[in-house]
């Protein structure tokens, strides 16, 4: 595993390999304390972050390395400097490069021109990070057997989901206004696995597991989108439709939006071991693609 910018980047077998590891990790993380010693991440954002950036930073730690935070705003980039170069002269200075970017195809410019791997820590079109922990959630509390039911906006985090749950064999179910659909490109990508996107949220969440949601409007995305997504926050009333499934949330939530307070705060919701479980996995990705 060099790069890892797309689940598509690794296979069921890898995966399972990074989660058990991730176990390892999570049990006993004194044991890895000096296993990336004098290594750095470069962490590139020209996006704000909580979780992805705080994560890195403090996993890196934790593995006895360093993370250096590159804002884009505040690089040589934003004053045209080409990915390229960037890329070639990071790789002299750091072992890794991790990027919050826009474009999706800007990333792919990055890794290109990286020595060293690449992760993708989120960009328009897919969050594979935080799939891969959402997975490792799944797996840690038995409900990798699915279905997996994501309402809302099929945008970067719905296609890491659906391209993660075909690796992993996870029935997968997404429920999106009409016209705000995962890209079809994405939903190529998958067919033959066990993945349907309707149009009707009842449907999506019958017989699921978890319920997943994220914000309307993403980082980037238009405002007045928001209007369109009427009937399909996550409410007492929707989780009702499931057996008691459990309810996630990438992060951050905004209560009354696209979840209700009811829902992100009840006894179902496991939302802040997702979040816990980012550094855990990343520690481990980390570990791998270092190794490699
Ligand atoms: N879930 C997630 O990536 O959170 P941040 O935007 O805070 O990094
Ligand atoms: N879809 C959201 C995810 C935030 C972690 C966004 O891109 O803003």
């Amino acid at each position: 595993m060099k790069h890892v910018l797309d689940i598509d980047d690794l296979s069921a077998e890898e995966i399972e390999t990074l989660y058990e590891l991730t176990d390892q990790i999570k049990a006993d993380p004194g044991a890895f304390d000096d296993s990336l010693a004098n290594e750095s991440l470069v962490m590139l954002f020209a996006k704000p972050s909580t979780r992805t950036r705080i994560s890195f930073e403090s996993g890196m730690t934790e593995l006895g390395g360093h993370a250096i935070y590159f804002s884009k705003e505040h690089s040589q980039i934003a004053r045209g400097e080409s990915l390229r170069d960037t890329a070639t002269v990071l790789s002299r200075y750091a072992g890794g490069i991790m990027a919050r970017l826009f474009d999706h195809e800007t990333l792919l410019e990055l890794a290109d021109g990286a020595d060293g791997p690449v992760i993708n820590g989120l960009t328009n079109k897919l969050h594979p990070c935080q799939a891969l922990a959402d997975g490792y959630t799944l797996r840690e509390n038995g409900l990798d057997d699915g279905p997996l039911a994501y309402i809302g906006d099929g945008n970067n985090v719905a296609h890491s989901l659906m391209q993660l749950c075909a690796t992993l064999d996870i029935p997968c179910r997404i429920g999106t206004p009409d016209g705000f659909e995962p890209d079809q490109e994405i939903q190529d990508r998958v067919a033959g696995a066990d993945v349907m996107v309707t149009n009707d949220p009842v449907k999506a969440v019958a017989g699921a597991r978890a319920v997943y949601t994220d914000v309307f409007v993403s980082m980037g995305d238009d405002e007045s989108k928001r209007s369109a997504f009427e009937g399909f926050q996550v409410t007492p009333e929707l989780m009702a439709e499931t057996d008691d499934a459990a309810f996630m949330h990438c992060l951050p939530a905004h209560r009354g939006e696209e979840v209700s307070a009811a829902v992100m705060d009840g006894e179902n919701s496991i939302v802040y071991d997702q979040a816990e479980n980012r550094k855990h996995v990343q520690k481990a990705i980390l570990q791998t693609v270092y190794e490699t």
